[in-house]
């Protein structure tokens, strides 16, 4: 499963980086207007941290035609290179600006989605991955995982390489449940980075290892009793 961090802030990022095996990171509009300098500033520190760390880049386009869009897009492609995937709102110019991004050999995500039939068009289309929105979906009163679980499925039996990145997350629980779905691809906020990994189980054994090894060793690190040797 690829895992990205969204959010515009870099050095959120870098935190998210030293602990987690992260494969880039996303941004959109709402989340660009959070960003803690302004994104004039912070472009050329993002793409000297892609190229530095082998990492993908999201940025959703700001056009309202299709080639707007495709401009857009091809500015950011040239900028930040082959690293670089242009996001693309599920709307009737972006599915035609899909295929115009494509053809111009640009990387496309087609965002924005809430159904699966906005999905299945966009990976006819030739999108690279599709993002639907979780939690925007549950909230509608739909069910956001088993919309993901559609889309997984008729990307299979269509045979389309598309890929579902999810985003819009507020639980462990749902990124669990995306992940027994067969979703490729999480894009999840900072925050919910530490509570993937976090067991009150695991804390109470490591507490039970500590507690015992320093009645028995003391101070001493497994290391101190290896023999020293002549
Ligand atoms: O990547 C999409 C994500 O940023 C949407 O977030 O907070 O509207 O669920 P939110």
């Amino acid at each position: 499963m690829e895992l990205y961090v969204d959010i515009a802030d870099l050095d959120a990022v870098k935190a998210a980086a030293e602990y987690f095996p992260i494969d880039g990171f996303t941004t959109n509009p709402k989340i660009l207007t959070k960003a803690k300098k302004p994104v004039e500033e912070m472009m050329a520190e993002y793409r000297q941290y892609v190229r530095a760390n082998n990492m993908k880049i999201f940025f959703q386009v700001t056009g309202e035609t299709a080639e707007e869009m495709l401009e857009q897009a091809k500015a950011l492609k040239e900028y930040f290179g082959e690293r670089f995937i242009v996001k693309i709102p599920a709307v009737k110019e972006g599915y035609k600006a899909v295929r115009l991004c494509k053809e111009a050999g640009i990387t496309v995500t087609v965002t924005v989605v809430h159904s699966m039939m906005q999905a299945l068009v966009a990976a006819k289309a030739g999108a690279d991955y599709v993002a639907p929105y979780v939690t925007h979906i549950d909230n509608i009163g739909a069910d956001g995982i088993e919309c993901v679980s559609e889309m997984v499925e008729v990307f299979i039996n269509g045979g389309y390489p598309c890929k579902v990145l999810g985003a819009s997350f507020r639980t462990v629980d749902q990124l669990k449940k995306l992940a027994l779905a067969g979703c490729q691809a999480v894009t999840i906020s900072p925050d919910l980075f530490d509570a993937l990994i976090k067991h009150p189980s695991t804390d109470e054994s490591m507490k039970g290892f500590e507690t015992a090894w320093k009645e028995t060793f003391g101070e001493k690190q497994i290391s101190d009793l290896i023999p020293r040797e002549k």
